[in-house]
């Protein structure tokens, strides 16, 4: 292979061999399933850019090829395996070009996914991107290499992402990885591994490095933002004396504090750990956005404890019922499953009924789908026709839409503060950008820019979009 690297010797310096391992060649990545995955892509093009690496948008002119990729659903893994598929012309007439899996399939599947897609070269779980440049280099000596070591502490605290496909405003900052949750569906603890925290001094850092080169909205992003937590044990037990403690109210009025003008965002909020304190930083600042992302997965308690969710549908009333009594204004979405094992017409209903009962401003449904060792893939049987689930989905997707559309329609006549993300889809002639509550606003662009914040008069909506005017700027 022509980039095969030679340690000089004497000049063995890890800069040089760095640089070589990239130069000239060219890395195309593509992210596929969370928002976590997006922002771990660019950690990943951070790593291979300090080896010299370009990014490429065009796969055709690519020299590594990498596919951070989801498992979550079998439909995601199915995505994956045909996106894999159209790069077997390239790979053939040009056996030098590097195919890599990272992510979720890579840590799930591991070696098996090198028998069963031959023209994959790299294996990589989500814990080993520091390990790219070495296992990039084995490829480029002819061999397959792969590196799923899951760790208790690597959070790329340190890495500073490289912003992919960014519009220069909006940006994610993972604050913590894995998931110690197993809810019993879900494939996530395995693949992505123990929970951990970020050190706050550096997600702090970060924003106020994302704000002073332009930004204007951070999303802290992990599976389950609720649990935290800095220098504390799980039961909350100060870990160092010497040092300062931090939770997530805490991280987020750290997080505020950066600037007035910086917007703040977070994702997953966990129904079990979502506090008051939460709740009454989001109100105290007026630059943390009204917006809650509360998955509830179903409407009936006995069907999550069978996905071992760790509350009761009365539980979750009680958490939609404080978010309603602190924040009035904010949008609440959710995520619900439909077809868990076994789960009855009544069990579905009462999920009907809760969806009926909060009026989501936002929701993603989807079907069950059995993930290989997960703990209701080895108790429970995947036992819903697939008809059925369909249908109980499409009833979901009905009643979502009409709430969606009422929730945007409550809009039309009210001024809304907009920052702009940038030009809007369909026109050019056209921006958009969202309100706190996170509902989205196309509006004529005048003479407005990206990342101001401006005040939009409402006059139309669909059940995904907001239609109207600037009246001020
Ligand atoms: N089948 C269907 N949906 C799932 N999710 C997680 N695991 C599965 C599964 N096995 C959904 C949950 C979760 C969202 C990210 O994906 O609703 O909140
Ligand atoms: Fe999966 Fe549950 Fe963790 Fe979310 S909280 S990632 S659904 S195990």
């Amino acid at each position: 292979m022509e980039e095969k690297i030679i340690i000089p010797e004497n000049q063995g310096n890890a800069t040089v061999l760095a640089e070589q391992l990239g130069h000239s060649r060219k890395l195309y990545l593509e992210s596929y399933g969370c928002q976590m995955n997006f922002s771990d892509s660019e950690i990943v093009a951070s790593i291979l850019s300090e080896s010299g690496f370009g990014t490429t948008k065009n796969s055709e002119e690519a020299d590594v090829i990498l596919l951070n990729t989801c498992s979550i659903r079998e439909k995601a893994e199915q995505t994956v395996r045909n996106r894999l598929n159209a790069f077997r012309k390239q790979k053939k007439e040009n056996p030098s070009l590097v195919v890599g899996v990272l992510g979720c399939m890579a840590e799930r599947m591991k070696k098996t996914l090198l028998d069963e897609e031959k023209l994959v070269d790299l294996v990589v779980g989500p814990d080993a991107y520091r390990d790219l440049p070495n296992l990039i280099s084995e490829v480029d000596s002819g061999q397959k290499a792969v590196n799923v070591l899951l760790s208790r502490e690597e959070t790329y605290a340190d890495v500073n992402p490289v912003r992919l496909g960014s519009n220069g405003i909006t940006a994610f900052i993972s604050i913590m990885r894995g998931c110690d949750n197993m809810c019993s569906f879900c494939v996530v603890p395995f693949t992505r591994g123990r929970e951990r925290s970020r050190n706050p001094l550096s997600i702090v850092a970060e924003a106020k490095e994302l704000f002073n080169s332009g930004y204007r909205e951070v999303t802290l992003l992990g599976q389950n933002v609720d649990s935290y937590r800095w220098n504390l044990n799980k039961k909350g037990e100060v870990e160092d004396e010497n040092q300062p403690t931090v939770n997530f109210a805490q991280l987020m009025e750290m997080v505020a504090k950066v600037d007035s003008k910086l917007r703040i965002r977070f994702s997953t909020s966990h129904p079990k750990d979502m506090t008051n304190d939460v709740l009454h930083v989001m109100a105290k600042y007026s630059n943390i956005c009204e917006y809650i992302h509360l998955p509830v997965q179903s409407g009936n308690s006995e069907v999550l404890e069978k996905m071992n969710r760790g509350y009761t549908r009365d539980w979750y009333l009680e958490r939609i019922e404080a978010i309603k009594t602190i924040l009035p204004n904010a949008a609440i979405s959710t995520d619900i499953i439909c077809g868990f094992c076994s789960e009855t017409e009544d069990q579905h209903n009462d999920t009907l009924s809760l969806m009926k009962m909060i009026k989501y401003d936002f929701a993603y449904h989807f079907f069950y789908s059995e993930r290989p060792k997960t703990l209701a893939e080895r108790k429970y049987e995947d036992d819903i026709p697939v008809d059925v689930k369909k249908r109980r989905l499409r009833e979901v997707t009905e009643i979502q839409r009409a709430h969606s559309l009422m929730h945007n329609q409550k809009y039309i006549g009210k001024v809304q503060e907009i920052l702009i993300e940038g030009p809007s889809r369909k026109s050019d002639a056209q921006f958009c950008g969202r309100n706190s509550q996170n509902a989205m606003v196309v509006f004529d662009r005048g003479e407005t820019k990206p990342g101001d914040y401006i005040s939009v008069l409402i006059e139309d909506c669909t059940a995904a979009t907001l239609f109207g005017s600037i009246v001020e700027n």
